[in-house]
């Protein structure tokens, strides 16, 4: 086998994985030295603008709890392996312990605490809530953050889907019946708001 063949997949623990900066499609293959030292970093966090000064060997995560202060989003293993600490980039759930702080350079990063619309959960959220999908709720943050990513690209998910979106997230609590539960009714509501029966004109509706 190859070198090239051996190179990781980009996916650990069921987890998406940002690919490095300078493999990103649509940046022209930038391979900038940035550092050694405090370098500028733009992102947007939850519909933000942010401008900061990090080390580049800083995390995602350190930079959304530290600086920040974004502390919804937990470290569990730190190392990949609990998935703990997901939150998504452009839209992709991702381990942000392993993701270098300038992987998401000006790129999209969205939280916990910018799931919600304003006052109003997301269905995936409320869905834990109404289905008791927490203990401790430790590892609820990057539970919900990997369940409302799926639900929102395939509403239609299965019970196995809900499974491989998980897979990577361990909860020392046992909640994965109910948090099976909760994304499934998350993704039928979902699923019928956006039917096109739930938008049409009503048939039949009577005076
Ligand atoms: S804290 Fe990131 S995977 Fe465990
Ligand atoms: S709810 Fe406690 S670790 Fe998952």
């Amino acid at each position: 086998m190859s070198a090239d063949q051996q190179k990781p997949s980009g996916t650990v623990s069921g987890t998406v994985i940002a690919p490095r900066d300078a493999e990103r499609k649509g940046n022209g293959g930038d391979r900038r030295v940035i550092g050694p030292g405090l370098a500028p970093l733009t992102m947007t966090v939850n519909g933000r603008a942010v401008a900061v000064h990090v080390d580049p060997g800083t995390t995602l995560v350190e930079v959304l709890r530290d600086t920040l202060q974004l502390t919804g989003t937990k470290i569990g293993c730190d190392r990949g392996a609990c998935s703990a600490c997901t939150v998504w980039l452009d839209d992709q759930p991702v381990a942000s312990c392993m993701t270098l702080a300038f992987d998401a350079r000006d790129r999209r990063v969205t939280t916990i605490e910018g799931l919600a619309d304003g006052d109003t959960l997301h269905p995936v959220q409320q869905a834990f809530i109404d289905h008791d999908a927490m203990q401790c709720g430790f590892c609820t943050p990057g539970m919900v953050m990997s369940c409302a990513a799926l639900v929102d690209r395939q509403p239609e998910c299965t019970l196995d889907d809900v499974k491989a979106a998980v897979s990577g997230h361990l909860c020392r609590c046992g909640t994965y019946p109910n948090v099976f539960a909760a994304t499934l009714a998350a993704a039928r509501a979902v699923g019928t708001q956006r039917s096109p029966a739930s938008t049409g004109p009503a048939i039949g509706g009577g005076a």
